[in-house]
C-alpha cells in the first residue's frame, strides 16, 4: 500500500494560499507606497496589535531578539548587570541579556509546562548581587506562572520583562494576557510563530507610556528628533511590508488559535486512550511512556504555538527516525539547556544543577500543531507514536 502523504512539523504554504488575494493586495500597497520603513502601515500595525494583546502601546521592531534588547535597554539594563530567566528556552532569552554585558542568571523550569519555576528563580535571586530584571518565557505558547513570579519580583524590587515570543494570545492564570503582566512584553512574528511574518519582526507591548517612547527612540539609534541622539540605540525598525502581511493576518489570528487547540484537544485524548498522562506526571510513574501537555484551565489560554510531548531519552532518537520514515516531521526544542551553551561556559552553573532543564532538553519532542492539519493526520501522528512506543 502507498504511504499516506507527509505530514511536515508546519506547512505556511496552505495558510498563503488562503489568503493570497489579501496579502498580495497588502504588499502591493505598501510597493506602491514607496514607503518601506515603519510609517502608517506599521503605525497600524502597532494600534491594531496592541488591541489584540489588551496593551496601552505596542512599538514594532525587527525581529523578538531586538525586542528583547529594546525592553532590557529601556529598563536600563547593562554590564555588569543580572538578570534572572530559565535555563530552558529559545537561545534569545539569554542572548539578549548577555549581549548588553549583563549575565544571564539561570533558574531551573517546572517539569509540567516547561516555564520558569518561582522557588527556582528565589533562589537564583539569592545569588545575585546586581539583579536588574526577571525574564520568563511562556514556553510553547504556555503563560509562565505570572502571580507568583509577580510576588517575588515586587519582594525583589525589580520588574518583569516578559520573553512572550512564542505565546500571542495567550493569557495566564489570572486570564491577563501574555506581555502585559511585567512592564514590558516581547513578541517575535518569525515565520513559525502562530502570527508570523514573511521574514524577521518583532514587537514590544507595555502599558508605560514613558517606556514606549523610550524604545520607539532605541530603536531608530536613540533618535528623537531627526538626527538628534539622546541615547545609543539600535536599527531594529520594522519594515511597512512586514507590518501589511501581519494587519492581514492578524485577523485570523484567534481562529488559527482554536484550530490548533482542537488538534491538541485531539491529541492529548489519542494519547490518554492509549495509556499516556499529562505532563503533572513524571515519566517513570507508569502508564504510556509518553506524556502530553498539561492543558491549562480557563481562563488560562494556551495557544499551542508548539505541541511538546516528553519520552524517556534513550527512546527518542528512534522514534523521530522512525516518524521521518513515515513521513512525519518533528523536532527537538531544544536539545542543550542554555547553562549548559559553550558560550556561557564562563558564566554559567554546571550540569546537574538545572535538573528540570537536563531533561527537558533529552526527553521533549514537537509534533505537528499548525491550524490546517487535518483530524485523520493527528490521528495518524498520534497512532505511529504510540504503535512504537508500545513495541519493545
Ligand atoms: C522564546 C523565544 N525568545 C526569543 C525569540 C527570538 O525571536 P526572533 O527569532 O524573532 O528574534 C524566539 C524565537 O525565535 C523565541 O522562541
Amino acid at each position: 500500500m502507498a504511504q499516506p502523504p507527509p505530514v511536515p512539523l508546519l506547512d505556511l504554504k496552505p495558510q498563503y494560499r488562503a489568503l493570497k488575494a489579501e496579502i498580495d493586495a497588502a504588499i502591493a500597497r505598501v510597493v506602491e507606497s514607496g514607503h518601506f520603513i515603519l510609517g502608517p502601515e506599521v503605525e497600524g500595525f502597532e494600534q491594531e496589535a496592541a488591541a489584540y494583546c489588551r496593551a496601552a502601546h505596542a512599538v514594532g521592531c525587527s525581529s523578538g531578539t531586538d525586542a528583547l534588547l529594546l525592553a532590557l535597554m529601556a529598563l536600563g539594563v547593562g554590564p555588569g548587570d543580572e538578570v534572572i530567566c530559565p535555563a530552558y528556552s529559545f537561545f534569545a532569552t539569554a542572548g539578549s541579556i548577555a549581549r548588553l554585558g549583563a549575565k544571564p542568571v539561570f533558574a531551573d523550569i517546572d517539569a509540567a509546562a516547561f516555564n520558569l519555576d518561582p522557588a527556582s528563580a528565589r533562589a537564583a535571586a539569592k545569588r545575585c548581587t546586581r539583579l536588574k530584571a526577571l525574564l520568563p518565557v511562556h514556553l510553547y505558547g504556555q503563560c509562565a506562572p505570572m502571580a507568583e513570579l509577580e510576588a517575588l519580583a515586587a519582594e525583589l524590587g525589580v520588574p518583569i520583562v516578559e520573553d512572550a515570543a512564542q505565546a500571542i494570545g495567550s493569557d495566564d492564570a489570572q486570564g491577563r494576557r501574555a506581555g502585559t503582566v511585567g512592564r514590558i512584553g516581547c513578541l517575535s512574528f518569525f515565520p513559525t510563530k502562530n502570527l508570523g511574518a514573511f521574514g524577521d519582526a518583532g514587537m514590544v507591548v507595555t502599558n508605560d507610556a514613558a517606556l514606549a517612547a523610550r524604545m520607539k527612540m532605541l530603536r531608530v539609534h536613540g533618535m528623537e528628533p531627526k538626527y538628534y541622539h539622546e541615547l545609543v540605540g539600535l536599527n531594529a525598525r520594522l519594515d511597512a511590508l512586514q507590518a501589511a502581511v501581519l494587519r492581514v493576518k492578524l485577523k485570523h489570528l484567534d481562529a488559527w488559535t482554536a484550530a490548533r487547540q482542537a488538534n491538541a484537544a485531539r491529541y492529548d485524548r489519542a494519547f490518554a486512550e492509549a495509556g499516556a498522562r499529562d505532563g503533572a506526571h513524571a515519566l517513570n510513574a507508569g502508564g504510556l511512556p509518553l506524556r502530553y501537555p498539561t492543558a491549562p484551565g480557563a481562563p488560562a489560554r494556551h495557544i499551542y504555538n508548539q505541541y511538546v510531548i516528553r519520552v524517556p531519552a534513550e527512546r527518542r532518537e528512534a522514534l523521530m527516525a522512525h516518524l521521518k520514515a513515515q513521513g512525519i516531521g518533528t523536532e527537538i526544542y531544544y536539545p542543550v539547556p542554555l547553562h549548559l551553551q559553550e558560550c556561557f561556559a564562563s558564566i554559567a552553573t554546571v550540569k546537574g544543577s538545572m535538573p528540570r532543564s537536563e531533561a527537558a532538553a533529552r526527553e521533549t519532542l514537537a509534533l505537528p500543531v499548525y491550524p490546517e492539519l487535518t483530524p485523520e493526520q493527528v490521528d495518524r501522528v498520534a497512532a505511529e507514536i504510540v504503535a512504537f512506543l508500545r513495541a519493545e
